[in-house]
């Protein structure tokens, strides 16, 4: 007779939806035997929609001045110990030419909640990229903002938005977050992003402190039901200067055992193979690929600043994380039998 586990993974497969209850049995009964099963559908559903496509985006890491205080972050407004920095216009843009030149159609703008980065200033930056380059998407990942900031965005030009939701518990929301910040704006965004129009991306943490399975669940649950185009899970991994230093890692083996849920979930969805991932495990981003990722996002911050965009430690930032690397990113991709595509690579 088939595990009860087995048949609730063939039934995401089929039905993309299951209740909160079966999410948490699939997590917490998973094997060795349903980690194989969800991995080999969600690559059959992954070839179906992507065929060997693996999307890149080119990231530019902004600014590490943030004005929250999130415990898990390493850019947290209390860390003293960081080394500041903010690109200007010219440099973002400079990062664009040379991402442009390699191949890259889409760029990334990520950054901390830096005050610098009002309205006009980063609209006058989307502006000037869209201008350059029509042919190219541009996403931002800079954070809460209010509604009529995301409209002028939207306005001017960018093309989608990624704000992790970091867990979809609003208790355990607090336990991760200093007490300004609050589950409710948090999800006000990410459905006013998705209202405008933006291409939305959500997103959490595996393995984050307190988390439990339960949480989880909700969080797949919340995928389930906002409908992102995009989403980013990558593991926990404690920074030395933050409260949350002695908690453990989340691990390679239940993030890509959750991609491949996602992706069940939507066999659509932009899924990338995080940095984290990449960063914990050698081979890390591979194994998220194989596990139904379709996405990577090489960094393409200049040299110099990449190391102080520490959000975790051993964070990588040069050989295949570098958007310079990009021939031994595509090797490595060959190797695992999938092909870089260089087109904006919109959600299908
Ligand atoms: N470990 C892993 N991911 C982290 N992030 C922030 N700090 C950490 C950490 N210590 C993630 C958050 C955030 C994204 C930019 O990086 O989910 O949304």
């Amino acid at each position: 007779m088939k595990k009860r586990v087995i048949e609730l993974i063939e039934k995401l497969a089929r039905e993309h939806t299951l209740s909160l209850e079966e999410y948490e049995y699939i997590i917490t009964n998973r094997d060795a035997d349903a980690i194989e099963r969800a991995r080999e559908l969600a690559v059959s559903v992954r070839r179906a929609v992507y065929g060997n496509a693996v999307y890149i985006r080119g990231l530019i890491e902004i600014s590490n001045i943030c004005k929250n205080d999130c415990i898990y972050c390493g850019i947290r407004r209390s860390n003293h110990d960081c080394d500041r920095y903010r690109l200007t216009k010219e440099q973002i843009l400079s990062c664009c030419d040379e991402g442009y030149s390699l191949g890259f159609r889409t760029f990334v703008m990520q950054g901390g909640e830096d005050p610098h980065f009002d309205d006009d200033v980063l609209c006058d930056i989307v502006k000037a990229i869209k201008t350059k380059y029509p042919d190219c998407a541009v996403t931002l990942s800079m954070g809460e903002r209010s509604r009529e900031s995301y409209e002028k965005l939207f306005l001017a030009g960018a093309d989608r938005y990624l704000l992790r939701h970091e867990t979809a518990d609003a208790e355990h929301y607090s336990k991760l977050h200093p007490e300004t910040m609050s589950f409710e704006n948090r999800m006000r965004c990410l459905y006013d992003l998705k209202d405008i129009g933006f291409q939305t991306g959500c997103g959490f943490m595996v393995g984050s402190p307190y988390q439990t399975v339960e949480n989880i669940a909700k969080d797949l649950k919340f995928i389930e039901e906002f409908k992102p185009h995009m989403c980013g899970i990558g593991p926990f991994i404690p920074h030395k200067a933050t409260p949350f230093a002695s908690f453990p890692a989340g691990t390679v083996e239940l993030t890509c055992y959750l991609l491949s849920v996602i992706r069940l979930i939507h066999p659509k969805i932009l899924l990338p193979a995080t940095t984290a991932l990449g960063s914990i495990e050698e081979g890390g981003r591979e194994r998220g690929i194989l596990s139904g990722a379709n996405v990577v996002m090489p960094n393409l911050s200049p040299m110099d600043n990449r190391k102080k965009y520490e959000l975790y430690n051993n964070k990588l930032y040069s050989k295949a994380e570098s958007a310079q690397a990009k021939a031994e990113l595509e090797e490595r991709m060959k190797n695992i039998g999938y092909e870089v595509v260089c087109h904006r690579g919109d959600a299908k």
